[in-house]
């Protein structure tokens, strides 16, 4: 491996693991809050970490201000959980409603992850990206919807999103930021899976989230990646090796052409 490309990784992982917040649960008699605060120094982490993220065409960025992101998560959650408490804590920190249900990676590790509950993701995701992001006239979309940022709950039979602490570059357009969700959905999903499972889980959150713009934009965006963007993507799918990731992507180039053709196909008389 050379110099740049281990440097390059060790990037990628630190991007992945180095948390910029911390978080603790606070469990009230009328209601539990996650406190989450953003820790101290951690500056001169997000900058570098921004640098690798754009020059790995992510699309997105961390807030360098502690007061942006506490902001943008409140008003994120907010907007999203509008029946949900959410509040500041000081400057640098926020308290939100811990909202019901598991975290789809862990549902998933533990073999418990179904076809409804990434149906429910899917349809989550999709009527948030219908909303608009406070501020502004743009709709609104994640930028880290990985399945650690997904919970399903059981008893409402539906999903919840979570973790606002990214935002996509401005300049995308509605359909490319809500297509990068769906890519990091993705990929998470295959480097946690087997294939065999990954394929069906794909099928049915892809069929639950249907949108032919956004599909047209994932679409264009599953080019086989170069450079800093391949070590992006290997760390978005937990080092998946390179044959399999370059299949995956082309798995998914099909499964959206057979998505679409099935959605023009006329209905049986
Ligand atoms: N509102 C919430 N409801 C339920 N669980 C939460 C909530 N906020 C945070 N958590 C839990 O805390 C973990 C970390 O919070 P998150 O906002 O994802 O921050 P980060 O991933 O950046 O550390 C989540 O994976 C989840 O388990
Ligand atoms: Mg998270």
């Amino acid at each position: 491996m050379s110099l740049a490309e281990l440097w390059s990784r060790g990037l990628a992982l630190a991007v992945d693991t180095v948390r910029v917040n911390s978080v603790a649960l606070e469990v009230r008699q009328d209601v539990s809050l996650w406190h989450k605060q953003r820790r101290l120094g951690m500056y001169a982490v997000i900058a570098a970490g921004n640098v690798f993220l754009r020059l790995s065409r992510s699309h997105i960025r961390m807030f360098s201000s502690a007061k942006a992101w506490r902001d943008w998560e409140l008003s994120t959650f907010a907007l999203l959980h509008p029946s949900r408490a959410a509040e500041a804590r000081g400057p640098r920190a926020v308290a939100l409603e811990a909202l019901p249900g598991e975290r789809l990676d862990l549902l998933l590790t533990q073999g418990r992850l179904t076809t409804p509950m990434v149906e429910a993701a899917a349809r989550e995701l999709h009527r948030a990206h219908g909303l608009t992001t406070p501020n502004s006239s743009h709709p609104w979309s994640h930028g880290d919807a990985h399945l650690k940022n997904v919970l399903y709950d059981e008893a409402g039979q539906r999903a919840w999103l979570i973790d606002f602490e990214t935002e996509h570059d401005t300049h995308l357009s509605a359909d490319e930021r809500h297509a990068d969700d769906l890519l990091v959905f993705l990929l998470d999903l295959r480097g946690r899976a087997t294939r065999e499972q990954a394929v069906s889980l794909t099928a049915a959150f892809l069929h639950a989230y249907s949108e032919s713009g956004v599909f047209r934009a994932l679409q264009a965006r599953l080019r086989p990646p170069r450079g800093l963007e391949r070590v992006l993507w290997k760390s978005r799918s937990h080092q998946l090796p390179e044959a399999q990731l370059l299949e995956w992507l082309e798995h998914l180039r099909h499964e959206l052409t057979r998505l679409e053709a099935s959605s023009h196909r006329p209905l049986a008389t």
